[in-house]
């Protein structure tokens, strides 16, 4: 998958200055095909399995701290590149085909990843999607609604390579990252995800890395809000979640995440319609738009869930703010929505109709969408774990 680069925000980290230098950009060796292991460890393969293209994402100097978004449908990796932000990510998603010599010349042949389980193949990341539809087969997830996917027996073998595949090992032991966290649910005050703090700290330190989460809602906050000193709310509209967080100077001061998100939305809406999950959820990401009731079926079914979510968040903000924990804020605060599902056009109004139907217990300065929706976690994540950096090593000098 291409890389995507931003210039880096001007006024970034109030949480701690940039790194002093950044080394230039390392490329390391790529590997001969059937080389492989469960992460990227550059051990001898098992017969099949191989690790493309592993490590030919990474132009960068591999001690620098980085961000983590584990999402729901999407792994998404920020590191900062030449004073610039550069994104990369993977589905979250997986196939697997029988196996036959026939199939495995095939994926050899188009350089995919994958791997042997048994009599299996399974695919993993964004190369999935294509062999779904050659071999009409039906792509699997390893999570569901933010945490690991227990009904699937594959799910953190597959999360385990994808992670592989987009950070490979440390560069030095001890590498920092921030990888993202869900908060607990708005409903229940349970967690969204039983141990997955701890699962993925151990997956990266297996790595070397040393890992420290984030929540999701507290990302966004990190990734947009550096200009207005990290105070203010964060939303991310995922697939398997919704998360948001009130922050003042980068302390989260409150946070939750619901249900109702994109996934959501494209379960619904097929119930409803009878057409496929899948099929809508490529319908809702390439063309539909909530700009009201139309004449077709499909987009208001698909209207009507959307608003189901937004309303969800909205009703549970409003709760979280009316409890007796609520900050007493002097000055008006931004918020800033990201995530895949706050992409369709209209989607902005929609939310700030449903936030002014009564009045909000804070006063807003500006309500305001993500110019980079996809990356924002991710780009939290990164910011957070320079500014820590940074801050350690204050503190060592
Ligand atoms: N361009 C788009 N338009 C509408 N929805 C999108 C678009 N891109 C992604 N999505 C939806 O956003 C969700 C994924 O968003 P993301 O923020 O990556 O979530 P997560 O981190 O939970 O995986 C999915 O439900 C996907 O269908
Ligand atoms: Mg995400």
């Amino acid at each position: 998958m291409s890389s995507q680069d931003r210039e880096q925000d001007a006024a970034r980290p109030e949480l701690g200055d940039e790194p002093a230098s950044i080394a230039p950009p390392r490329r390391e060796p790529r590997l001969p095909k059937g080389a492989t292991a469960a992460v990227p460890d550059r051990a001898p393969a098992r017969r099949g399995t191989q690790e493309m293209n592993f490590m030919d994402n990474v132009e960068q100097d591999r001690s620098q701290p980085f961000g983590l978004d584990i999402g729901t449908s999407r792994i998404v990796v920020a590191r900062n590149v030449g004073r610039k932000d550069q994104f990369e990510a993977e589905l979250n998603a997986f196939i697997t085909l029988p196996y036959s010599e026939l199939t495995e010349g095939l994926l050899v042949r188009e350089e995919v990843f994958y791997e042997v389980a048994g009599s299996e193949f399974i695919v993993a990341g964004d190369d999935q999607q294509k062999f779904a539809e050659i071999f009409h087969v039906e792509t699997r997830r390893p999570m569901v609604n933010g945490a690991l996917n227990r009904a699937e027996p594959h799910s953190l073998g597959v999360i385990r390579r994808i992670i592989g595949k987009l950070v490979g090992k440390a560069g030095t032991p001890g590498q920092k990252v921030r990888f993202s966290v869900p908060a607990p649910l708005a409903e229940t005050g349970k967690e969204a995800a039983y141990h997955h703090e701890l699962l993925f700290k151990e997956l990266l330190a297996e790595l070397g890395y040393d890992a420290k989460p984030i929540d999701e809602g507290l990302a966004v906050v990190c990734g947009e809000l550096g200009s207005s000193n990290y105070t203010g709310f964060g939303i991310s509209f995922g697939s398997g979640l919704c998360n948001a967080c009130l922050a003042v100077l980068s302390i989260p001061v409150m946070s939750f995440s619901v249900l109702k998100a994109g996934d959501y939305i494209d379960r619904q809406a097929a119930t409803a319609t009878g057409e496929s999950a899948t099929r809508l959820r490529v319908h809702k990401e390439q063309s539909f738009q909530l700009n009201g009731f139309t004449g077709d079926r499909v987009d208001n079914v698909l209207t009507v869930y959307y608003d189901d979510v937004i309303l969800s968040l909205t009703d549970s903000l409003r709760a979280m703010l009316s409890s007796a924990q609520r900050p007493k804020m002097e000055q008006s605060i931004p918020l800033v929505i990201a995530g895949g599902t706050s992409m369709p056009k209209g989607f902005l109004d929609r939310f700030e109709k449903a936030l002014r139907t009564s009045e909000f217990p804070l006063q807003l300065s500006e309500i305001r969408l993500s110019s980079d929706p996809l990356n924002s976690t991710a780009r939290g994540a990164l910011v957070a774990a320079l500014s820590e950096q940074v801050h350690a090593k204050a503190v060592s000098a």
